[in-house]
């Protein structure tokens, strides 16, 4: 949670270039936001609660300066005010720090400092850190105030401090939160994803955790928890910049909506030869493959809703058993591993700090963990065994479009690799993965209807989504997209289920959106949806092409499938955008829905 951004340089320009990454980063946190730049006179500071377009109000004084910090936040100790806005500084204001993540013994140290004659001037936990520096000195020697005030600190964070002392230096450490070093010419960033430099440089080197970095201009160090000075890899992503931006939508998710057709496309690139998968390209092994014997996956929101999908594709395709769990409960349930168990953690940012509590839970049963995600050089992509992308691009809005249905196609992509590696390959399904892009055309050209139907579903309090099999996991995330950006009540329900219970909540005019694309079940699925009609409900179904005309619902949107096993992020598309507009009809803030961030790195 919360974004950071860092800047030094030879020339005077920290401020635009902090700012513009600080914006980009507003999807990590939006509830306030600051630049600190450390200039010779001392510390110059601009903060303010709210977003990123109330700090620009206020940062036209701040005189210009080579080296800065920046940060938006997501608060966690403290309510977003001006006074608990990032960077703090010490009692003098010679040192600043941003933080993203928690400090967990801070009342302690804040006692500690206090009793020694420090001032706090915040609520939050990240104040203790300018102060511990000014303990040991930093205003003079950052780096080995660093140093000591590491061992001080206990939690999971990232953070970086200047002091107006040394303006051409930003030291960083990180622990647990994402933390990258950017690559630039007589100039290097910092910042908590690529992103924020993205428009500078390709280029970047992703912090371990337990290492700390001094970065100047034209150099950086790295130590890692040991002390030792080490070499880490330099990673190239292939985005460009203008991936990271709207791209002339009204907002990130519509186009992470439309561009989908794409993201299929580059998930898919290189890894289908003729009739079968490329296994080596998932990073697994056909060796692995074929000794795995259960797959527990783990996963949070969205992902996990990905993950029951998954589920349902491997154990149809290929037989192997398969487990689905929520990171958060996953994580303290002191599971039973069996030997053989391939651990899947799937997330998007993988960054999520439950997902990543499992894959190092895994990991110390000895179990081969798997990450599936879309950030290179991401805590799970360096944590995990084995690794495999998504390729789906930058997803900025944090309702999750393409990363999820990018993770359906891997998750595809492994059923159909470990049927290979047992001789039960699929080369009909591989055939129908590679018609996807085109069919994920056809069906963003249709949806003037799902228009329609978002603005007489705004008018709702309540909405039901059911399915069964693949579409009840579709319907959970359906459900999930609505309840996030347009804050109305919804919940999805196995269609079986509504007569347990649920069906006494359907009225007069109820609407209950009814997905059936898995077609071997369609008698079973319209059985329900008729207990639906009869207590009065409206039914809006998203339902496979081929299913008759005279099925008993009441507003319809046609999915060309081919088979649920492939098919299924076809059916995405509606769902995403009936969330969308939605929301867009009851003008609620899309891309950055209340209480909520991209990446949730706190427990
Ligand atoms: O980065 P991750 O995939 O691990 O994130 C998991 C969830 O926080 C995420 O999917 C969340 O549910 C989204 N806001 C859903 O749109």
């Amino acid at each position: 949670m919360c974004g950071i951004v860092g800047f030094v340089g030879q020339k005077a320009d920290a401020l635009p270039f902090i700012f513009d990454g600080l914006k980009r980063l507003e999807y990590r946190g939006y509830d306030s936001a600051g630049i600190a730049l450390a200039l010779p006179q001392g510390i110059a500071i601009r903060k303010s609660k709210g977003k990123i377009t109330l700090l620009e109000s206020v940062l036209g004084s701040l005189p210009p300066g080579p080296c800065g910090i920046g940060h938006t936040r997501w608060a966690t100790h403290g309510r977003p005010t001006d006074q608990n806005a990032h960077p703090h500084t010490d009692c003098h204001g010679e040192i600043a720090t941003v933080h993203n993540g928690i400090i967990e013994n801070f009342q302690e140290l804040r006692a500690e400092l206090i009793a020694a004659g420090h001032q706090f001037v915040s609520d939050t936990d990240t104040e203790v850190i300018p102060h511990l520096l000014e303990h040991y000195g930093g205003a003079q020697d950052l780096e080995s105030a660093v140093r000591q005030a590491e061992m001080r600190l206990k939690g999971a964070y990232a953070f970086l401090a200047v002091s107006s002392h040394e303006p051409d230096k930003v030291v960083a450490v990180r622990r647990t939160s994402p933390l990258l070093i950017g690559l630039g010419k007589n100039e290097n960033y910092l910042a908590s994803d690529f992103s924020a430099f993205l428009a500078a440089t390709r280029r970047a080197v992703a912090m371990e955790n337990g290492d700390m970095a001094v970065v100047k201009p034209t150099t950086y160090q790295i130590w890692d928890a040991g002390g030792h000075l080490v070499d880490r890899p330099v990673i190239e992503v292939d985005w460009d910049i203008k991936q990271a931006e709207r791209g002339g939508y009204p907002h990130f998710m519509l186009k992470e909506i439309m561009e989908q057709p794409e993201a299929w496309s580059d998930c898919l690139l290189g890894r289908l030869d003729g009739g079968r998968v490329v296994s080596s390209e998932l990073g697994l092994s056909n060796e692995l493959l074929s000794h795995v014997s259960r797959i527990q996956i783990v996963a949070a929101g969205t992902a996990y809703h990905a993950g029951l999908i998954g589920k349902a594709i491997i154990e149809r395709v290929v037989r192997i058993p398969v487990a689905v769990d929520v990171a958060s409960e996953y994580r303290y349930q002191e599971p039973v591993l069996e030997q053989g168990t391939l651990v899947i953690a799937i997330s998007q940012s993988g960054e999520t700090a439950d997902t990543l509590a499992c894959v190092r839970m895994a990991k110390e049963e000895g179990r081969v963990t798997y990450a599936v995600t879309n950030s290179v050089g991401s805590t799970l992509a360096r944590e995990a065994d084995a690794v495999v992308y998504t390729h789906a691009g930058p997803e900025i809005a944090v309702a999750s479009t393409k990363a999820y249905t990018t993770q359906i196609l891997v998750l595809s992509l492994l059923a159909l690799a470990l049927a290979q590696s047992r001789d039960m390959a699929r080369p009909e399904l591989v055939q129908m993965l590679r018609e996807l892009p085109g069919l994920g055309h056809e069906v963003l050209e249709r949806m003037d209807a799902v228009k329609t139907m978002a603005e007489k579903l705004a008018n709702n309090h309540d909405v039901f989504y059911v399915g069964r099999g693949i579409d009840w996991a579709l319907a959970m995330e359906g459900q999930l997209k609505l309840k996030e950006i347009s804050y109305i009540h919804a919940e999805a329900y196995a269609a079986g289920e509504l007569k347990h219970g649920t069906l006494a909540l359907i009225e007069e005019g109820t609407p209950v959106v009814a997905i059936i694309t898995e077609s071997t079940l369609a008698e079973k699925t319209v059985s329900n949806i008729l207990e639906v009609k009869a207590r009065g409900g409206e039914v809006w179904g998203i339902v496979d092409e081929k299913l008759p005309s005279t099925l008993p619902i009441d507003h319809r949107i046609d999915i060309p499938m081919r088979s649920p096993l492939v098919s299924s992020v076809l059916a995405a598309i509606p769902l995403q955008l009936l969330a969308y507009w939605t929301a867009v009809t009851l003008g609620k803030d899309v891309d950055q829905p209340r209480n909520l961030a991209k990446s949730v790195t706190v427990e």
